[in-house]
């Protein structure tokens, strides 16, 4: 049974994962800007450590820049708490820029994902964690996808879990 306190902090994540998918703002911006700044939000408040190796100067993309912090603050965020209870947590955020796309990998030392979950992880309201929405990767697809993007995983159980996220750069 789930008490009051959890059910209000996931209501409150849920109206502010719909405000963040309702209003949508396109620009051309740099992601590198919005991924360097992801660093200083986990560097200080997490145990372990979270290394971003961005490509030099500036990656153009066409999409929202609020949507676009929050796929990725979601995945780091899943990150963590996949290598909760594991003492040190390695997160590694990695960039690979090909002709008109760039591939950026979160990768983790965390528990991995058991098989049978697979195929339900992208889905709206799947969730392991008492205090989760499983709303989290639901939405990083949809704004991967929304940004002429797409997202997939690789994922080894005991050993950790890499997302990537391909978007297209833009002229
Ligand atoms: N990096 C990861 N390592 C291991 N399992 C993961 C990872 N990312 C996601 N998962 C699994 O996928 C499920 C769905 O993730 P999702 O982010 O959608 O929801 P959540 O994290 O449970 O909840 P919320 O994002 O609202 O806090 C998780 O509950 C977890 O079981
Ligand atoms: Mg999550």
């Amino acid at each position: 049974m789930l008490n009051r306190s959890i059910i209000y902090q996931k209501l409150h994540l849920i109206f502010h994962s719909l405000q963040i998918l309702a209003i949508t703002n396109i620009e051309t911006f740099d992601i590198n800007e919005v991924i360097r700044s992801l660093d200083n939000l986990y560097k200080t408040s997490h145990e372990g450590e979270l290394k971003l190796k961005t490509v030099p100067g500036k990656v153009m993309v066409r999409a929202d820049k609020t949507q676009m912090n929050r796929l990725f603050t979601n995945l780091i965020q899943n990150a963590i708490e996949a290598c909760n209870g594991k003492g040190k947590c390695d997160i590694e955020l990695n960039e690979v820029r090909t002709d008109g796309v760039i591939q950026i990998s979160i990768k983790d030392n965390g528990e991995g994902i058991p098989q049978e979950m697979h195929s339900k992880i992208f889905i709206p309201n799947f969730t392991t964690k008492s205090s989760g929405t499983g709303l989290g990767l639901a939405m990083c697809k949809g704004i991967a996808e929304q940004a002429g993007g797409r997202i997939w995983f690789e994922t080894k159980t005991g050993e950790g879990s890499t997302f990537y996220v391909e978007l297209p750069v833009a002229n």
